[in-house]
């Protein structure tokens, strides 16, 4: 049941501008300790924006934001962030870039056992040969992979992705999904609230409990949608049913709303429009 006390994120009238325009507005949103909500929305409508603002990275121009009942000022260990652009260390091993970030996240835990932490998580990704391998020697998905295995490794109750798996070939991706799922799934007591942004519809719904769509110009939230799906989920027994496919058309008739309102607003401001 979902009451200010077990919120582990909550943004109040939060709006934000980089510069003159305004970015994102007036957002309310709550998410509950251990929920899954994906964000999804057409591109530049805000979607990493709110990621980093929950993340701490930026501030809002009005509003606030809370995470695990504290005022969010600054990042913190208490919320782990996979970006867009994976953000590793690329001078560095990818075993070294998850035992930096595991030394910094638990003091006092000997290297010995940093690197058996990060040897476990590199290979629940399917890396568990690349961890003495730079960055710049792996693939884009890869790469996003090591960063996943950091974000996880850190075990923060709070777990913002941005497109994590956007930048992989399909069946890869179809494993990470199965491999989030699962790990979320069957955590129990260590399950971590995520807040899960992409632009793939279908892997929205399969992961998620709640999916909000933003709108655009500025960025607000358009709907707020339950996945009422069974759970435990997995990609076999979601996609293709009914009540999925009912709610992928819910969200297509969504995104589709979003898009044709960014379109015409661009063509108004050209002069072009209809
Ligand atoms: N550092 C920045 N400085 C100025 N404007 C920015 C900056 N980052 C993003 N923007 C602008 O803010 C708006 C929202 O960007 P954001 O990256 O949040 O979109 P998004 O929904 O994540 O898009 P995508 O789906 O393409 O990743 C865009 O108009 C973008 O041009
Ligand atoms: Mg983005």
């Amino acid at each position: 049941m979902s009451s200010p006390e077990n919120h582990a994120i909550r943004l109040e009238h939060v709006s934000f501008a980089y510069s003159v325009e305004t970015v994102l507005s007036e957002i309310d949103l709550a998410v509950d300790e251990n929920d899954f909500v994906a964000v999804i929305g057409p591109s530049g409508c805000g979607k990493s924006t709110l990621l980093r603002l929950v993340s701490g990275l930026i501030l809002p121009s009005s509003g606030e934001i809370f995470a695990n009942g504290k005022k969010v000022e600054a990042p913190g260990l208490d919320r782990a962030v996979v970006f867009q652009d994976y953000s590793l260390f690329p001078w560095i091993t990818c075993m070294g870039n998850l035992v930096l970030a595991l030394e910094q996240s638990r003091p006092g835990v000997s290297k010995k056992h940093c690197r058996e932490i990060a040897e476990e998580y590199l290979a629940m990704v399917g890396l568990a040969g690349s961890g003495g391998k730079i960055p710049g020697e792996l693939s884009g998905g890869m790469r996003q992979r090591v960063a996943i295995a950091r974000a996880l490794a850190l075990n923060s109750p709070v777990l913002l992705m941005d497109e994590p798996f956007g930048a992989l070939d399909a069946i890869t991706r179809a494993r990470q999904q199965d491999m989030l799922l699962n790990i979320w799934q069957t955590s129990g007591g260590r399950r971590k609230t995520v807040v899960f942004v992409t632009h793939d519809v279908d892997e929205a719904l399969i992961l998620a409990n709640r999916v909000i769509v933003l709108g655009v110009r500025p960025g607000h939230i358009a709907v707020d949608i339950p996945v009422p799906l069974p759970r435990p989920r997995s990609r076999g027994n979601s996609i293709g049913s009914r009540p999925f496919l009912l709610l992928r058309e819910q969200l297509m008739r969504e995104l589709d709303l979003a898009v044709s309102t960014q379109l015409n607003l661009a063509e108004s401001k050209d002069g072009s429009g209809i």
